[in-house]
């Protein structure tokens, strides 16, 4: 081969980090935010030797049909619904994710989303900018403390332990539901106790979805669901759209069989369901629950990493460090670029 392998990049970013590539790739970065269709998407790939993607680019045999030299897919995202690993994996392209760089953030950004639609701030501060502020009442805007009450996660991978850890210092009680418990030590730094999914709905004020959109978490929280939880508690959601019926949500909302709600992410983004919107009581983010100035460069630069890496650059050479379909290693003979 004659020249640099080429790596798109599918959304702006920080220049000064994908200029790390600039060694050893021929770097095309999108410079505006686009909605790319699938047969978009598959010629915006089809001459890459890596690509570089977000969330909103739905990658899987299709798009990747005529990228013939294509041998990398690093998502700026830990979650990976958007990509069809089996089928990148059955054409021998690695797929990697941001792991573990956002946690804290995102556990951050969990708590300021359940004070909020404890403390009523969004809907408190829309009253105020509408100008209806003209006498402080003592019994207005009143909201729910944390203290003495009970967290609920809901997926208990790293995040969620992150924000367990957080709530020590709330005075919560903790517990969760996971595909399998923590071990011991686990739960012990994080002081929460393993429960079934029906006890977990039944017994949180607060429940907050870290859990990733499989087929199996599609509506994990539907009409069913949402009909076992206190009429009083708070449902947070800063994993996925897709885990929560929308429609559903918004009906307990409206009718008292749910206090709060307070979303990052939604079934259909960037679109809300009209009667989420037309709701008080949920507190709503376009989701950016990562968007920290230094998460959002961690992100990016762990993507390039995995790039560099899966081409022999760089720190990591031959070993991409969140690839999340190692076999095409193996199955490439883990055989750097020429
Ligand atoms: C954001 O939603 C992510 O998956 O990183």
């Amino acid at each position: 081969m004659t020249g640099k392998p080429r790596v798109w990049v599918s959304r702006p970013t920080f220049p000064e980090i994908i200029a790390r590539l600039d060694e050893h790739f021929a770097v095309t970065s999108e410079p505006q935010e686009v909605r790319f269709s699938p047969a978009e998407l598959a010629a915006r790939l089809a001459d890459q030797d890596a690509a570089i993607v977000g969330l909103k680019e739905h990658i899987g045999a299709a798009e990747i049909a005529g990228a013939t030299r294509l041998r990398i897919v690093a998502n700026l995202g830990v979650g990976y619904d958007n990509l069809d690993v089996a089928a990148l994996t059955a054409a021998g392209v690695a797929v990697s994710n941001t792991a573990d760089v956002l946690n804290e953030s995102v556990a951050d950004y969990a708590w300021a989303m359940l004070l909020g639609a404890a403390r009523r701030i969004g809907a408190a501060e829309r009253w105020l900018r509408a100008g209806h502020w003209h006498a402080t009442e003592f019994t207005g805007w009143l909201g729910m403390d944390v203290r003495g009450r009970t967290l609920g996660i809901l997926g208990m991978g790293r995040i969620g332990q992150a924000i367990a850890r957080r709530a020590v210092g709330f005075g919560m009680d903790v517990i969760y539901h996971n595909r399998s418990p923590l071990p011991a030590s686990l739960e012990h730094a994080c002081q929460a106790r393993y429960v079934d999914k029906p006890q977990l709905l039944a017994a949180s004020d607060f429940l907050v979805l870290v859990l990733p959109l499989t087929a199996q978490s599609r509506h994990a929280i539907g009409a069913p669901e949402l009909a076992q939880m206190k009429p009083t508690a708070v449902l947070v959601n800063v994993a996925r759209g897709g885990i929560v019926d929308d429609a559903a949500l918004a009906a307990a909302l409206a009718s008292g069989g749910l206090a709060a709600a307070a979303l990052d992410v939604f079934e259909r983004e960037p679109q809300v369901h009209p009667a989420l919107l037309a709701l008080d009581n949920v507190l709503l983010s376009p989701h950016i629950a990562s968007a920290s100035h230094a998460t959002r460069r961690a992100m990016t630069a762990l993507a390039v990493d995995n790039v560099l890496a899966l081409f022999g650059h760089g720190p990591h050479a031959g070993r991409p460090p969140t690839i999340l379909n190692p076999t095409v290693l193996v199955a490439a003979g883990a055989v750097p670029h020429p």
